[in-house]
């Protein structure tokens, strides 16, 4: 069954990078024919030997000026500004890349500048357009205000006050208020992964409630958020079991939980979430490094053997 496709006509003015390409060039001539898209695609190719402009010549003869090409270069921070500000841009679809294997070997030069460099540098600044979240599902909504909570719990009890006495407006997605949470949100994940680049330390706690939840995932098809706020109840009722945390704490985590219905019945099987606890990627040896939240605002990494934590999995009746 052909599956049902919706393009927001909101994207008037979509930046492709690397259209020239041999995805891009295709993603194109698809996209600036689809009867729902009524916008204008500006495409942004460096032409290397890999980009061929006369791919798209049919379109621009036939699709005028819906169809913009544009030699850049997408390093190039100045000439990108210049077409940032001449066109109002909705959206960037970035395919530009030196992407064939042979060049990581003949001439890698400049097969590391776009696939090695720009995958390792920390972006100088990041957006995010709080009108988009408006066009969201409920469901994909509510899941990414699990990580919001998720943050909060872990970095910032400021910010957990500050969910708890807007539950309403949050739930009505009044942009102002949301964008202060996220540059919240952004502020305490940017400060643990400048701390901790790769992965060895703090940066750990941003996986919170991932442990089980990436069972709950796999298991239950549950969209991320859910499942990761029903690893976060788990890793709460673990952290208060193992005498870290006080109960009014766990039960703050869970009203809150609650008051954005995150929380779900999901009752995954000892055998599944033990396949999952046994793959994590934060196991060593026998134990995990696993997350245990002290306070709200307070999570710290713990080494705990795997069969404890599956004790108090099964031990909470939660099987
Ligand atoms: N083709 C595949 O099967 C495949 C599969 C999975 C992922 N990908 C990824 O999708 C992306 C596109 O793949 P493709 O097959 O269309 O590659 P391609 O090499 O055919 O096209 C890449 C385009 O990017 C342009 N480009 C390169 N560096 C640029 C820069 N600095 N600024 C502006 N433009 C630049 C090139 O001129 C070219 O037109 C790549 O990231 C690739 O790794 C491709
Ligand atoms: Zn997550």
């Amino acid at each position: 069954m052909k599956k049902e496709r919706k393009i927001k006509n909101s994207f008037n003015n979509l930046i492709v990078t690397g259209g020239c390409g041999f995805i891009g060039s295709n993603f194109i001539r698809h996209l600036i024919k689809d009867d729902n898209f009524s916008g204008r695609i500006i495409n942004l190719d460096k032409l290397t030997y890999a980009g061929n402009p006369e791919n798209l010549e049919d379109i621009a003869t036939e699709f005028g000026p819906r169809y913009v090409f544009q030699k850049v270069d997408i390093c190039d921070a100045v000439k990108l500004e210049k077409v940032f500000s001449e066109y109002d841009i909705d959206a960037v679809c970035h395919f530009a890349a030196e992407s064939h294997v042979d060049r990581s070997i003949k001439d890698p030069g400049s097969f590391i500048q776009t696939n090695i460099i720009g995958t390792f540098n920390q972006p100088d600044f990041v957006i995010c357009d709080q009108e988009l979240l408006k066009t969201l599902p409920e469901d994909e909504y509510l899941s990414g205000l699990a990580e919001m909570i998720k943050s909060g719990f872990i970095g910032d009890a400021g910010l957990i006050g500050e969910i708890e006495k807007n539950v309403e407006p949050i739930l009505k997605r009044e942009t102002s208020l949301l964008s202060k949470l996220i540059a919240r949100t952004v502020k305490i994940k940017a400060s643990i992964v400048s701390e901790d680049e790769k992965e060895s330390g703090i940066r750990m706690l941003l996986n919170f409630g991932h442990t089980f939840g990436h069972a709950i995932e796999s298991q239950s098809g549950l969209k991320h958020g859910f499942a990761v706020a029903g690893g976060m109840k788990i890793a709460a009722d673990i952290s208060v079991g193992m005498g870290f945390l006080k109960p009014v704490d766990r039960d703050r985590l869970l009203s809150l939980l609650n008051s954005f219905n995150l929380l779900t019945d999901n009752k995954i099987s000892y055998d599944e979430v033990k396949k999952y606890i046994l793959q994590d990627k934060k196991r060593s040896g026998d134990s995990l490094n696993f997350i245990i939240l002290e306070k709200t605002g307070k999570a710290v990494v713990k080494k705990i053997p795997a069969e404890i934590l599956l004790d108090y999995y099964t031990g909470q009746n939660i099987v």
